[in-house]
């Protein structure tokens, strides 16, 4: 695969986030969007097939158990967006199932250009199933597939593997709210969500004894090393996740081991970190089976269905927006 050039427009935004997360006042911080260039989209899909991590195989799992009821409840005909396609590789279940049906349309909506090759590569051929990938941010590319639709098309949503995880409630709700007014009444969005379980599992699941979750999280600092010519040393860096009972989520942290400054030239930055100071870099918010048709009403959805895996809790939902 061709290595995609870095836009100036993508560094220039890269180092406007990474300039101001780092020097906000309190807590430093680090988007966790940013997680997922080459090496990190890699070390992602290495965390999917983890024995600790229980979440994709149930994603995958239910998609391949109920994908045929899922797509008997939806309006016909139905075209397919995703958000954060990644890999692509369980959304197959639902487009096999569609392509019974229909001819059918798929736009894969993400901001890595590896994640949409790899998507493009891996869902290219199937029968009946024509894809049309859009490298822009989640709304944008709705907008752009909502706009460009022909008038009887319905819109199904796949917003799968609890990525809606890595907002925070509110920002979680709003960002339903903007998609339903992106929406037309009877379009559908299956939504993927994490539930709450034992904490001991939960955090192992962001802590792999083989430390692949560590490396992901590092690399995140390896990949402003590499675009913004900034002097991270891994070594001085310490990958930490957490549970927030208040707040109900994981938290990923770098914890710096010892007091030390560092430079981000192409941010115009720099950073003095205390010893034991660490930089929060992602949240995984879990969910109640209950909280999620309470929040699709709140916000112009009522939920069709949910399903919920037997081995991992896990949960997905269909809501239709009204
Ligand atoms: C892809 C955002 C759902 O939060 O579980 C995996 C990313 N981070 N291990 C998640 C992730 C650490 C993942 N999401």
């Amino acid at each position: 695969m061709a290595t995609p050039a870095l836009s100036l427009r993508h560094v220039s935004a890269f180092a406007a986030d990474v300039r101001e997360s780092l020097t906000k006042a309190g807590q430093r911080e680090l988007p966790s969007k940013y997680l997922y260039d080459e090496v990190g989209s890699a070390l992602f899909e290495t965390i999917c097939v983890l024995p600790e991590y229980g979440l994709t195989r149930a994603d995958a799992r239910l998609l391949e158990k109920h994908g045929e009821e899922i797509v008997s409840r939806l309006p016909s005909p139905v075209q397919v967006a995703e958000l954060g396609s990644g890999s692509g590789k369980k959304t197959r279940w639902i487009l096999e199932a569609l392509s019974q049906r229909q001819k059918t349309y798929y736009y894969p909506i993400e901001i890595s250009p590896f994640a949409l090759a790899a998507c493009e590569k891996e869902l290219g051929h199937i029968d009946m199933v024509s894809i049309v990938g859009y490298e822009q941010p989640y709304l944008e590319g709705l907008r752009t597939v909502a706009e460009g639709r022909a008038e009887e098309d319905h819109l199904l949503v796949l917003f799968l593997g609890s990525t809606i995880g890595n907002f925070d409630r509110d920002a979680g709700e709003t960002f339903l709210r903007e998609m339903r007014e992106i929406l037309q009444p009877g379009d559908a969005l299956l939504l993927g969500t994490d539930l709450e379980k034992d904490v001991e599992l939960q955090m192992l699941a962001y802590d792999d004894p083989a430390g692949v979750t560590a490396a992901f999280n590092l690399n995140l600092l390896a990949r402003i090393n590499r675009e913004l010519g900034a002097d991270f040393d891994l070594r001085c860096f310490r990958h930490e996740a957490l549970w927030n009972f208040a707040e109900r989520r994981i938290e990923m942290h770098l914890r710096s081991t010892r007091r030390q400054t560092v430079h981000v030239p192409a941010a115009s930055l720099r950073v003095m970190l205390d010893e034991d100071e660490t930089i929060w870099t992602e949240s995984s918010h879990k969910y109640q089976a209950e909280e999620v048709p309470e929040m699709a009403a709140r916000t112009g959805f009522r939920c069709e269905g949910q399903w919920i895996d037997a081995e991992w809790p896990f949960a997905q939902n269909l809501l239709i927006a009204e």
